[in-house]
Order: C-alpha cells, then sequence, then structure tokens
C-alpha cells in the first residue's frame, strides 16, 4: 500500500511517497526560507503562492522518481490543517484532485497527527507514549495513546519553543531562521553568565511559557548595551543563557509530563519532534530526563522531526488502514486540536 503526502501548512512545500511497509519511495521538501528571511518571518501570502507556484512539480517529481502513475496509490493524503489557511488550502484542492481523477481516497491529515506518528514510521514504536512536539508554531507534550487518539498534558500558553528561539535571535541580531543561528552563538558562550528566569519551573502540570524568558534577554540585552559591552564575548554568552534557559524549561516540563503520562497510561518511550528537537543540547537534556524517568528517548532523524510530507503520508496510511478517510468536501482547518477535551491554548 503506496500512499502520496502532502505538507503545506506552513514554510514548506513538500510531497513524498510511503509504503505501509515503512518505506519512503521518494520525497521533495521545498524550503521557503529565502522567500521569508526579508521579513524576518513567514508571510502567510508569500507562503501560499510558493506552494501554488511548486507544489505540482514536487509532486511530479516524487512520481517519477519512484515510476509510479496516481493509479498505482492507495490514496492521496493532504495536511487538512492546522496551519496557515492559504497554503493548506493549496495542498488540500491538490491532494483532493488527484484524488477525484484517480478515483483514489483522500485522507486529510492533522499536521500535529503527522508529528505524532513520525515515530511509529520512522522507529516503529508501539503505543502508548509520551510526544514533546516543539517547533515554531508548538510547544505541547502529548500522550499519543492511538490513533486520533492523543491527550494533551500540557502546551504553551503563550510563545512555542521555536518561537522564542527565533525572536531572541531576532533580539541579539543573529538573523532568521533564530534556533540554528542562536545555538552556532551559543556555543561559543558561557551558558552561566547572564542571569535569566526559568519560567514555570517546579509548578504542577506540563505547561510551558516563555515570553518572560524573553522580556528578560531584552532587558540583560539592554544593560549590556548601556554598559557599551554588546556584541562579541556578551553575545554569545546571552545566547548561551537564554538556550540553557530554554533548555531547563523543556527539561522539567518533560520531566512532569512523564510522571503525568506514566499515571495515565504504560507509555513506551519520550519521543521529540518538531523543529527544535535539531537543537544538539536539549536532545541530549531529554535523554538524560528520559531515563531519569525510565522511558528510552526516540528522537527521529532532523529531516523527519521537522515539516515533510512523508509523516503526512504515514499518518494516512495509518488512518486508511483503520477506514478512516474524508469526503471530497473536507473544509481545511486553520484550528484543529489533537485533543478536542484540552482547553484552548495560545499555540495550541
Ligand atoms: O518544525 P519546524 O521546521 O517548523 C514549524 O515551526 O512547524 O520548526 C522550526 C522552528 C524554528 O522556530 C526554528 O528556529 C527552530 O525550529 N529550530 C531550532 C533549531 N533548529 C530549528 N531551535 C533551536 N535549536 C535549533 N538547532
Ligand atoms: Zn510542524
Amino acid at each position: 500500500m503506496i500512499l502520496l503526502g502532502i505538507e503545506t501548512s506552513c514554510d514548506e512545500t513538500a510531497a513524498a511517497l510511503v509504503a505501509d511497509d515503512r518505506r519512503v519511495l521518494a520525497e521533495a521538501v521545498l524550503s521557503q526560507l529565502a522567500e521569508h528571511r526579508p521579513y524576518g518571518g513567514v508571510v502567510p501570502e508569500i507562503a501560499a503562492r510558493s506552494h501554488l507556484d511548486h507544489l505540482d512539480s514536487l509532486i511530479r517529481r516524487v512520481m517519477a522518481e519512484a515510476g509510479l502513475g496516481f493509479g498505482d496509490l492507495a490514496g492521496i493524503a493532504a495536511t487538512g490543517g492546522p496551519g496557515l489557511i492559504g497554503g493548506v488550502m493549496v495542498g488540500v484542492m491538490t491532494g483532493k484532485a488527484i484524488a477525484a481523477v484517480a478515483g483514489k481516497p483522500f485522507i486529510a491529515v492533522n499536521h500535529l497527527e503527522g508529528h505524532a506518528l513520525t515515530a511509529r514510521f520512522t522507529h516503529d514504536l508501539a503505543f502508548p507514549f509520551l510526544l514533546l512536539l516543539v517547533s515554531g508554531g508548538h510547544c505541547q507534550l502529548l500522550l499519543v495513546e492511538g490513533v486520533g487518539r492523543h491527550r494533551r498534558l500540557g502546551t504553551t500558553i503563550d510563545d512555542a519553543a521555536g518561537e522564542a528561539f527565533d525572536k531572541a535571535a531576532k533580539m541579539l541580531g543573529l538573523g532568521y531562521p533564530g534556533g540554528p543561528a542562536l545555538e552556532r552563538a551559543a556555543a561559543g558562550g558561557d551558558p552561566a553568565r547572564i542571569p535569566l528566569p526559568r519560567p514555570m519551573l517546579g509548578r504542577p502540570g506540563a505547561d510551558f511559557s516563555f515570553s518572560g524568558l524573553k522580556t528578560a534577554l531584552r532587558q540583560r540585552l539592554a544593560e549590556a548595551k548601556e554598559r557599551g559591552e554588546a556584541g562579541g564575548d556578551v553575545s554569545a554568552d546571552l545566547a548561551a543563557s537564554f538556550q540553557a534557559a530554554v533548555i531547563d524549561c523543556l527539561a522539567d516540563r518533560t520531566a512532569h509530563g512523564i510522571a503525568m503520562a506514566k499515571a495515565l497510561a504504560p507509555v513506551t518511550a519520550l519521543v521529540v519532534a518538531g523543529g527544535v528537537a535539531a537543537n544538539t543540547r536539549l536532545r541530549a537534556r531529554l535523554a538524560e530526563v528520559a531515563q531519569a524517568g525510565g522511558l528510552p528517548l526516540v528522537a527521529p532523524p532532523v529531516k523527519y522531526c521537522t515539516d515533510n510530507a512523508a509523516m503526512i503520508a504515514w499518518a494516512g496510511i495509518e488512518r486508511l488502514r483503520l477506514g478512516l478517510t474524508d469526503g471530497l468536501d473536507f473544509a481545511p482547518r486553520p484550528r484543529w486540536p489533537l485533543d478536542p477535551t484540552a482547553k484552548p491554548g495560545a499555540r495550541a
């Protein structure tokens, strides 16, 4: 069983062909970074137009690479939300058109479920497991119990972790996207030099907050400038101190999440996904947290942690196996919480 997956919810246009034995037959990801860089963030209208310009040729490319026609597919899965509505519409319309023409089932995949099920595709992981999803748009701890069965144990009450990295990097003049730039700058800095708060640390539950940390960084930066010592060493120390604070918060909240998850279900692992999972220090720290909680850490390769279409195809396979398909009247959902019983959160 082979599915075509389509991802267009943010600033990556992606198409992939995945088989139900977890093989990727072909995949293509086109990043729009260069198009958004002049604006220091993703511009929704530019993103939507760029998806429209490139998606057809990406699909043509993966089909040709795998030597397949649409008739060979068991179905077409496209991200149906949550995300930037213009982009989601492009992917959903394209997916539906192929499904209609080829007479194949269409599956609208929740982008977050794509991330949530990635570890099953990369590591054949059994349910239930705990997922820390940390990206530019999301910061959540989810108990993944099954396909379509997710319990949100924690979420951010303000910024997402990647967003915090991006905003901090912008303040420090490190460029966009901020996470990788900040990690590079931090490598030469002293993480203990600049005192910064650890919002939510030790609090009950597993919610996150990063906005106070961002404000504190702005103050420390202003103080450094007043002393005439901004730039150079201080920049590296600010970056290192900020990264250490974010990681301390993520580690503490995840430790709480592990305890909460274990009280609810016999979890098999701690999984980390999302662009921030590319951070080397975070991965190392999460390995310690998982071990302390008696769980293995499963960290999919970075290319499947960030937005990609293989995870959408895989989630489509899992849904199709259970007979879960969508009609051609499916309407894109800019907001689509994985756990409808959880109260709405800022970046939920
Ligand atoms: O999952 P992703 O590619 O896109 C979505 O947000 O959906 O995640 C991108 C986010 C950005 O905020 C970026 O700054 C952050 O992940 N990021 C990192 C690192 N690499 C990417 N944050 C910290 N350290 C990194 N090495
Ligand atoms: Zn994502």
